[in-house]
């Protein structure tokens, strides 16, 4: 679908998210033909720029990384829609000129009063940049026109501040006009699980606790956290990646099937999975947190979290952070689902895996089915996309000796079309105000509620994080926190 005549002001344009993701993203969706012909873009920035310097710094991005050809006739009809209005969130002045901009664009460039505000910003800034919006009348829906706002995580820190920071949004833009972008939803592999579990009759009928012995929910990255101490030190991975995209990635995989496939049906069923999702404790042995320490990765030398610049020497940030839930409902239940992420890991993979039940009788001598292991589903999310199955087969030969075979389903080979960025994919949505891909305020706010126990529960440690080698997979206490029930990571 294209996305009728409308706009979008980004707030934080000089950002890296803006260069990396937005910008690109929205070329390659006039790339693609799904922008209307008249879009506009408009940045918001403390910079002394024209709408012509503007356009080169979308430019260096696109050039940069657009994931679509670059192709000068796309580029000048969507550079024409390019604004730039120079300003501070706290000056009247400028939001009165932004207000002016966007309603030239509605004249000059057909956007119809259809307006999307993007905000990249630190959340300390919403309330102002809210409250701007508001008072020069720039959030006013008028008729069929629409206004909508976009959030970036992090939605808070805490339970606490993401409901004061949703009444504020709240106050101004009604529920259906926010957008609260999790990422990790635009991208198709997390979209499939539901396609997956939906739309096949294999699965579904053994996913539940009958069958199921444990879900293994892995986001590792091998990058380090140089040059991001200004938003990371003092959060932690818990807050950054657990609270909302592995919980997300939780609720997809554990969810029941919606009635429809709507957007209310699908985050009604979100919401309730959610609300069962508990954590399993006691949270000194079904959590492990890490910070990594410099070492060798990749055959590069590298600095360990309290050497990076920017980081507080004494930081007791934790870079690596594992937690155990519990889904209390009759299909889920006696099932760990153990979620971990972190930074300088072994390398980049983000994976959903089902881990089965032994079978309960083999009737094979036990010598021949020694390098059998458990069953498992394994989605891989990133990067190397697909699904694998690991299941055990019949070692050739003339004994009946049976060994883990995998069998393989991948992007790659089974499709020709590339997937898009997730931006991509989020951008569009919202601007068709499309919400399912969104979470709503209830489902950030139980995030918040399921996670804050952990985080308080390690600030009341006299001890910070335990040190891991770059490199690794994490501390010693995370395997710890699996052995004590006989279990172990998988290792990607
Ligand atoms: C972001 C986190 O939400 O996701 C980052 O704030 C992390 O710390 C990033 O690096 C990872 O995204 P992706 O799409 O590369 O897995």
């Amino acid at each position: 679908r294209i996305a009728g005549p409308c706009g979008l002001v980004i707030f934080g344009v000089t950002g890296d998210l803006s260069r990396k993701k937005l910008m690109p993203a929205i070329y390659d969706l006039a790339n693609r033909g799904l922008l209307p012909p008249g879009f506009a873009l408009t940045g918001f920035a403390r910079r002394d720029w024209a709408d012509q310097d503007f356009g080169n710094v979308v430019y260096e991005a696109v050039r940069e990384h657009a994931r679509t050809p670059f192709r000068q006739s796309v580029w000048d009809r969507l550079a024409e829609g390019f604004r730039f209005v120079p300003g501070s969130f706290d000056d009247d002045a400028s939001f009165d000129q932004l207000e002016k901009t966007v309603r030239d664009l509605d004249r000059v460039r057909g956007t119809g009063g259809n307006h999307a505000f993007y905000l990249s910003i630190p959340p300390g800034a919403f309330p102002v940049v809210c409250k701007q919006l508001a008072r020069s009348g720039l959030s006013a829906q008028n008729g069929d026109q629409w206004r909508r706002v976009v959030i970036e995580k992090p939605f808070g820190h805490d339970l606490r501040s993401a409901r004061e920071l949703n009444a504020i949004v709240n106050d101004v833009f009604p529920e259906d006009s926010v957008f609260r972008i999790d990422h990790y939803l635009g991208k198709e592999t997390v979209q499939n699980v539901l396609a997956m579990r939906f739309a096949n009759q294999l699965f579904e009928p053994i996913w539940n606790a009958h069958y199921i012995d444990q879900v293994q929910i892995t986001m590792a990255e091998d990058i380090g956290l140089g040059g991001r101490a200004g938003y990371y030190d003092g959060i932690g991975a818990a807050r950054d990646v657990i609270q909302n995209h592995l919980l997300q990635l939780l609720a997809f995989t554990a969810m029941e099937e919606p009635v429809a496939f709507s957007s209310d049906e699908l985050r009604a069923e979100k919401i309730k999975v959610l609300n069962a999702t508990k954590l399993v404790g006691p949270l000194h042995e079904t959590t492990a947190r890490g910070q990594y320490e410099g070492g060798w990765q990749g055959g590069e030398k590298v600095r360990g979290l309290t050497q990076e610049e920017g980081f507080d020497p004494e930081s007791r940030t934790e870079t690596y952070a594992a937690i155990t839930c519990e889904v209390a409902t009759r299909r889920w239940a006696g099932v760990p689902f153990y979620l971990r992420t972190g930074k300088r890991l072994g390398r980049r993979v983000t994976e959903i895996a089902i881990i089965f039940k032994r079978a309960p009788h083999l009737p094979f001598d036990s010598t021949m089915t020694e390098e059998l292991g458990q069953n498992a589903i394994v989605v891989r999310v990133q990067p190397d996309e697909g699904v694998t199955m690991r299941f055990g087969s019949k070692v050739p030969g003339s004994q009946m000796e049976v060994r883990d075979v995998t069998m393989d389903f991948g992007y790659g080979t089974a499709f020709t079309e590339a997937s898009p960025e997730a931006y991509e994919r989020l951008i569009l949505d919202v601007l068709l105000g499309e919400p399912s891909l969104f979470p709503v305020n209830d489902e950030v706010e139980r995030s918040w509620e399921i996670l804050d126990p952990v985080i308080e529960h390690w600030a009341a440690q006299d001890a910070g994080p335990d040190p891991y080698p770059a490199g690794s997979w994490g501390p010693e206490s995370a395997n710890r926190m699996l052995a004590r029930t006989g279990r172990t990571w998988r290792r990607p």
